[in-house]
């Protein structure tokens, strides 16, 4: 039986019952629901709105409730419309009238709003836990891999030499912003909504804050329009979940690249990588791929919420039942690709003698040959045309900068002497871009520490 069933004389159509409903999909709920009503139980009995000695029923039969799920003996029974409405029977059922009582000055809108926000703050830590992982890895592997050359790259071309280190450590900026991004959704999601009841609040004296207090939120929802009708905080997560895929789809698509022949910069664990049923030769990065690929669910759950809050008027509206499975999806995704690519990453092997060799070959040396000009007092659009130069007569020759005879230089530029081999030596290149942010292994280092202490 529906909880609305007073003024109704019909029993709701089968098929609409099975449309109108949301508990296949809230039931995963279940822990929130009932914590939140334990917390407004507590609290109604604490104001004196119900006897106490009812709500220390109510709270222990929803405790018992709680543990029977929770230990597989209590099944949720499908049929109930919501979460809401079967933790509510259950409850009748087992306390009679005092059950009935618990629902005094809530409404399931403001109801539904606070488990959601419960359900994601619970989640968004673990979604951070999970960042906090990789980031480790990240820093882990960059520390093996301080002074591995390799070519750093634009338009994927080969373009300036920086370290195997430095080039993850630019992911572990990226998720250190994820990391606070999530840190400050969950700071707006832990507002209680109770007490907005269905959109105009109550007049039971009811003391808020308690029971925002009792379930760990600080702050209250200040409207009671809003505290039902506000999904902010899944449109912010979704947002964030959005951004973590954009990050970890450009790093798989790096570590596809990397694992190719073409590359051979690594090659990925046995354990993280799948054969081909017909190619007996295949070793596929099967991983970094569907991690690529889950970015196209997390952005559609994105769109979909974007889609489903636009324009509702105030305050709840049906509509908004199709914020969960959204959401749920989009923290499920990434906390599943999460799960995948961390030992991924690392177990991977690093082949640094590939990435050194790729380096010697691309002239990505030749800034720093037109920087050597230009210390010896030659303006930079002067050096910069000579080794143009240079590089082209290389390309002619099937030399590289290192191996050009000096003779060649000083037919370019007179100014040019011995020392330019020094000044070309890819390690010496890295080692001395010691500015904040470069390559050298000794800042790079320092960067790792770093973040090291930041994540905890
Ligand atoms: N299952 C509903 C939801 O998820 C719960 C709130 C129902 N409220 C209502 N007025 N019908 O949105």
């Amino acid at each position: 039986m529906p909880l609305w069933n007073g003024r109704f004389k019909k029993e709701l159509d089968q098929t609409t019952n099975d449309f109108n409903s949301s508990i296949s999909f809230d039931s995963r709920m279940y822990r929130e629901d009932i914590e939140g009503s334990i917390a407004h139980a507590t609290m109604l009995g604490e104001a004196g709105i119900i006897e106490s000695s009812e709500a220390e029923k109510i709270v222990t039969g929803l405790e018992q409730i709680l543990n029977e799920i929770a230990a597989g003996t209590l099944e949720i029974d499908q049929s109930y419309e919501d979460i809401h409405s079967f933790v509510e029977g259950e409850l009748t059922k087992r306390l009679g009238d005092t059950g009935k009582r618990l629902h005094t000055a809530r409404s399931r809108n403001d109801q539904v709003a606070l488990d959601i926000r419960l359900y994601l703050s619970h989640e968004t830590q673990e979604l951070v836990d999970s960042l906090r992982a990789l980031l480790s890895v990240i820093c882990n592997r960059a520390e093996e891999n301080l002074e591995a050359v390799m070519p750093g790259y634009t338009h994927l071309q080969r373009a300036q030499p920086i370290t195997f280190g430095h080039h993850l450590m630019a992911y572990a900026q990226m998720f250190l912003r994820d990391l606070s991004r999530l840190k400050d959704v969950k700071q707006r999601t832990e507002f209680s909504p109770l007490g907005s009841c269905a959109l105009a609040g109550t007049t039971y004296p009811l003391e808020r804050l308690r029971a925002a207090n009792l379930l760990d939120f600080p702050f209250i929802s200040r409207n009671s329009l809003d505290g039902v009708s506000d999904r902010d905080f899944c449109l912010e997560l979704a947002a964030a979940l959005s951004i973590v895929m954009v990050h970890l789809s450009r790093f798989a698509e790096e570590i596809i690249l990397w694992c190719s022949w073409e590359f051979k910069f690594i090659e990925l664990d046995d354990a993280f990588s799948t054969g081909s049923s017909i190619m007996p030769q295949k070793k596929n990065p099967d991983i970094a791929e569907l991690v690529r690929g889950k970015s196209g669910r997390v952005f559609g759950d994105l769109m979909a919420l974007l889609t489903v809050m636009k324009g509702l008027p105030l305050a709840y509206n049906k509509d908004m039942q199709e914020d969960k499975e959204a959401i749920f999806d989009a923290v499920d995704t990434v906390k599943m690709c999460l799960k995948a690519f961390t030992p991924m990453l690392d177990t991977m092997r690093v082949l640094p003698e590939n990435m050194r060799r790729a380096a010697a070959n691309g002239f990505i040396n030749a800034t720093d040959a037109a920087d050597y000009l230009v210390e010896k007092g030659v303006p930079f659009r002067d050096a910069y045309k000579a080794t143009g130069q240079l590089v082209a007569l290389c390309i002619e020759k099937g030399l590289t900068l290192e191996t050009l005879p000096i003779e060649e230089y000083q037919a370019v530029l007179p100014q040019f002497d011995s020392g330019v081999y020094e000044k070309i030596n890819l390690e010496k290149c890295v080692a001395d871009r010691k500015i904040v942010g470069g390559p050298a292994p000794q800042t790079v280092l320092a960067e790792i520490r770093r973040i090291r202490t930041m994540i905890g």
